[in-house]
């Protein structure tokens, strides 16, 4: 540990000590961690995630769109990982082929392939909306 991260550690410290002092009880300390130390777990109700979820517009449906620039682009924009490139419809063709058509890419796409992360990363799509964003990267039908 350098001095820089030996004073950082120290402030840190000396920080949380004065926060700690005002807090009567080591109930009223845990309550106003709370909202610090919430954790979003995968299917479960996520407080303050609601509202990101339901912005897709009218119905909450995410538009293809949508779900390419917030989650494939990052991978599918690149080819990065060795994803399969938004509009290499070459790739993706092959790609139908060995899942047996789109509802194969879907089934993969929920479930995640290698480093394809399940659902893309999209945890709150639905299978309609990944199909969606399938067809558009893809360009099947
Ligand atoms: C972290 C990077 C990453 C993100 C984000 C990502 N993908 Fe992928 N995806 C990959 C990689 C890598 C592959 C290739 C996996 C392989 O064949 O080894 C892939 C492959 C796929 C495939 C083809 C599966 C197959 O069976 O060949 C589909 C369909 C797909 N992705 C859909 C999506 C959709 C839809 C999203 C957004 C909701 C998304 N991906 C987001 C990395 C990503």
């Amino acid at each position: 540990m350098n001095l820089t991260n030996k004073i950082l550690a120290a402030v840190a410290l000396l920080a949380f000590w004065a926060f700690a002092a005002q807090a009567s009880t080591s109930d009223d300390l845990a309550k106003r961690l709370e909202p610090v130390g919430q954790v979003c777990i995968q299917g479960k109700e996520c407080p303050g995630m609601d509202v990101a979820a339901t912005a897709g517009g009218a119905g909450g449906a995410k538009s293809p769109d949508d779900v390419i620039a917030k989650h494939c682009n990052a991978c599918h924009g690149t080819g990065l990982l060795g994803s399969p490139k938004i509009g290499d419809s070459a790739d993706w063709g092959k790609r139908a082929k060995e899942q047996g058509g789109l509802d194969g890419l879907l089934a993969k796409a929920i479930s995640g392939i290698n480093s394809m992360p399940p659902k893309g990363t999209c945890a709150d799509c639905s299978d309609e909306e990944l199909k969606g964003a399938i067809k558009k990267m893809s360009g099947l039908q």
